[in-house]
């Protein structure tokens, strides 16, 4: 096995926590103003390298936010990630933060939302992607080895790679980085980072066509003097390589042909996209965004021509199912996606982003990734509950971009705030519309759609074996018996002409 790039900052073997400032210490020495706080959220603790967040000339480079999600195991099934997990994971990330000298992440968080466990931090140009890549692969594997010796469901569920080849894309965790502004000036940037459990990367197209281009959910559209009056380009990726492989001539029962197909379709990490602006492509971009298929992996500010200018939001938009593992293309899932979006100055305010869900949404996922339900908007680390419904977070990071640290964060859906509200309306929806159908469409998935369906298939199998072909059975051709009347022909059965 090649050796490791990455290791200890200081290329000691210790645990690097003596490095690292800790918010949940940030009052120490202070005094407080606040005897005691009412609970609203479960905040995260930061963890920033002290010797670059309190530099007194910090570089000026190209820094990034990046964000990486997976699902190494869960407690109860699929409920939540365990707390000892996300702490083995930070340790990995503490003890081996280090390049050449340098910390891969200058700050970083460890969140879960769901089963779902995310690491987000703020890295510098001068550490390659693919190391810090290789060193999230590892982090997450000691994770899933920690959930297999506490008996979680599913350990490692979403490392789906059979080994790390050099870039987390199409290994299983979702990841997502956005560059940072670099200017001498104003060193503060908001970032918004959102996490979904049980649903996929389409329920963020709520996102994008709300904040970035309904006046109604953002009023900084029409008012704001930022680059923002003038609109968004989108780029939106086709994220269903099955059903590209079908329209490029596979026979869909060829799994051979298909997974040939798939293979070459993935080749190169190649992407199907297409750029769209908005508003004046607004119906285009309503239309293609209205499936499962299609998705707004990023969004471009405009210049003065019109033309893309900064990246500002970026959605991990992958399907699972289109990775080769030893077993195929098999994996069932929902790729519960994440995101990075810059607000205020040219973005809207994280309220304006978050907006669209008080609406509560239907997504598809829910529990065995095979139905549709209303979105439910939750504190930062939650669990999931009615049934395994589809559950949201989005916590907005105060970064400073001259030292790279996450200074501070606020969650959007605290407790104590109007969303509370949303997730009772949310609540009694989803428990109206679960109960009201049961396994019928629209509360489950077209079959093609669902994601455990191993069961469905055998049965369809077996009930397919029993159909059979024969004319309709019709009546009222004059070879009846019952006094002339053919079997059924009262209130108009088989006399389709005839009016009651
Ligand atoms: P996850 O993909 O979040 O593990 O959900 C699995 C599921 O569908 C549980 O019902
Ligand atoms: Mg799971
Ligand atoms: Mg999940």
């Amino acid at each position: 096995m090649a050796a490791k790039r990455y290791g200890p900052v200081d290329g000691k073997s210790r645990s690097g926590l003596a490095d690292y400032h800790q918010s949940k210490d940030e009052l120490a020495g202070l005094p407080q103003t606040v005897a005691e706080k009412i609970p609203v959220t479960n905040t995260p603790n930061i963890f920033s390298y002290k010797a670059y967040v309190f530099a007194k000339n910090p570089a000026l480079v190209q820094r990034y936010i990046k964000a990486t999600k997976a699902d190494v195991g869960g407690v109860g099934g699929h409920v939540v990630a365990a707390e000892e997990v996300k702490s083995i994971i930070a340790k990995f990330v503490l003890d081996n933060n280090g390049y050449r000298g340098e910390p891969m992440f200058t700050s970083f968080i460890v969140t879960h939302t769901g089963d779902d466990v995310g690491v987000t931090g703020i890295m510098s140009e001068a550490i390659p992607m693919s190391v810090v890549d290789e060193l999230m692969w590892d982090a997450l594997q000691e994770g899933a080895g920690k959930a297999a010796e506490l008996g979680l469901y599913g350990p490692g569920q979403d490392l789906v790679a059979d080994a790390f080849t050099g870039n987390l894309r199409g290994a299983g965790p979702a990841t997502v980085a956005l560059p940072f502004p670099v200017r001498q000036d104003n060193a503060s940037q908001t970032v918004l980072a959102s996490f979904a459990d049980k649903t996929e990367p389409m329920a963020f197209n709520y996102y994008a066509t709300g904040a970035y281009m309904l006046p109604r959910f953002n009023t900084g559209l029409i008012i704001a003097a930022s680059k923002m009056k003038r609109g968004y380009i989108m780029d939106i990726v086709d994220l269903d390589t099955k059903a590209q492989a079908i329209e490029a001539g596979a026979h869909p029962r060829d799994q051979k042909a298909l997974d040939g197909k798939m293979e070459e379709l993935a080749k190169g990490l190649q992407e199907k996209v297409i750029r769209l602006r908005s508003p004046e492509d607004l119906y285009d971009i309503e239309g293609l965004t209205r499936s499962s298929r299609f998705v707004i992996a990023r969004i471009w500010s405009r210049d003065e021509k019109g033309e893309a200018d900064q990246l500002g939001y970026v959605v991990s938009a992958e399907r699972l199912h289109n990775i080769k593992t030893k077993k195929g293309f098999t994996y069932g899932g929902k790729d519960d996606p994440v995101l990075l979006a810059f607000a205020q100055g040219d973005w809207p305010a994280p309220g304006e982003i978050t907006s669209p869900w008080a609406s509560c949404p239907m997504v598809a996922g829910d529990c065995r990734g095979s139905h549709n339900l209303h979105i439910l908007p939750m504190p930062i680390n939650s669990q999931t509950s009615y049934w395994s419904g589809p559950i949201l977070s989005a916590v907005t990071l105060s970064c400073n971009i001259h030292t790279g640290r996450i200074g501070a964060i606020s969650d959007q859906f605290a407790l104590g705030t109007p969303w509370d509200q949303v997730r009772k309306q949310a609540g009694e929806l989803a428990i109206q519309f679960r109960l009201a159908h049961g396994v019928k469409q629209p509360a489950t998935l077209h079959e093609d759609e669902l994601e455990y369906q191993e069961g469905w298939k055998e049965r369809r199998a077996r009930l397919e074996r029993q159909f059979r072909v024969a004319p309709p059975l019709t009546f009222g051709n004059g070879n009846g018996h019952h006094g002339g009347r053919t079997a059924n022909a009262g209130r108009g059965a088989g006399r389709p002409d005839e009016i009651d």
